[in-house]
């Protein structure tokens, strides 16, 4: 079961592929984004995306255009007031998540609609706090890229309502997903474990141990995973490692998860991977 009325915040990597998998299980979107240029970047994210999937034989034309008939993306955030199912996808920081929790609990009038985010690390109890509605928050946690990756972490808090978290499933299955329940500590289950994975690569290369090239075919070639652990940060975007690893190391304080000076120093390079051009590695 799919809600009919979805409202995704932000329309970036994560919030477009959000958007794009309600829409092609039959749900109405809106996309909030901050200004006409970022809209406009995300309506051609969502639809370089859907063409992939047609190019790839994933969906059929007639698919695409209904899927992207089903798609507005707005600037203004009172589109959101009708929403049954709202999942804030904006930029992995806490104050800008606290204030779009804070502002959505004014503007959604429905009762009973679920507010969500798709952080990657930050704890749901802390977005919840912002808002009247605390039994109504959960964490609906995706993976890049939405369209292909089958993994939502569920999280849910002490205040999370049994109703919103069984609803929050059968969402999260209505668009293929599997479900997979955590409680609420920051990283979840997935990042807790691929984080220190990531982030002892990059100590690895740091040290001069291996080259990228190795530490990468390594992980990839020895063990069948789809990309070594430096293509993967690049993949997932330095900034938001960084945002992710800096969450986890407040939260447990061991320096496991402290970021290490060559990834800080990327990040303030704005040297972010794939999306800027170059990270680890270049890109054409
Ligand atoms: N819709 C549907 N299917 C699509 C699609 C789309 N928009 N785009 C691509 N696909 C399909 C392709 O048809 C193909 O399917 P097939 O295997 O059945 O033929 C499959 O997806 C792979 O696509 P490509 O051939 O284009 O690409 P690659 O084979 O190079 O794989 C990749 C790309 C899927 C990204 C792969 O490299 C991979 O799995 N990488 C690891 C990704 C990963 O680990 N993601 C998680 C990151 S961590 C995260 O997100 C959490 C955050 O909190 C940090």
């Amino acid at each position: 079961m799919s809600p009919e009325r979805v409202g995704v915040i932000g329309g970036g990597l994560m919030g477009s592929g959000i958007a794009e998998v309600f829409a092609r299980a039959g749900s109405e979107v809106v996309v909030h984004e901050i200004d006409a240029g970022a809209a406009e970047a995300a309506q051609a994210r969502i639809e370089s995306s859907l063409a992939k999937a047609v190019e790839r034989g994933k969906l059929e034309a007639p698919a695409r255009d209904q899927a992207l008939a089903k798609i507005a993306v707005s600037t203004d955030l009172s589109n959101q007031a009708d929403r049954e199912l709202v999942i804030e996808a904006a930029t992995e920081k806490e104050t800008l998540k606290l204030q779009i929790f804070a502002d959505l609990d004014g503007i959604v009038t429905n009762p009973d609609a679920i507010l969500a985010s798709n952080t990657s690390s930050i704890p749901i109890t802390r977005l919840a706090s912002v808002t009247r509605r605390p039994d109504h928050v959960v964490g609906l946690h995706f993976f890049n890229p939405v369209p292909v990756m089958t993994l939502v972490e569920l999280v849910t808090t002490v205040k999370t309502a049994p109703e919103v978290s069984a609803r929050a499933r059968t969402y999260a299955e209505g668009v293929g997903k599997t479900v997979i329940e955590s409680r609420d500590r920051a990283g979840f289950i997935v990042n807790m474990l691929l984080v220190p994975y990531l982030l002892g690569a990059i100590k690895m290369l740091e040290a001069g141990f291996a080259t990228r090239e190795d530490i990468d075919a390594g992980m990839r070639l020895g063990l069948n995973h789809p990309m070594g652990p430096l293509e993967l940060s690049d993949f997932v975007g330095l900034d938001t490692m960084k945002q992710i690893a800096d969450v986890l190391f407040d939260e447990f304080k061991d320096p496991m998860y402290a970021s290490p000076p060559l990834l800080t120093r990327l990040v303030e390079a704005g040297l972010l991977g794939r999306k800027t051009g170059r990270g680890f590695y270049e890109y054409g």
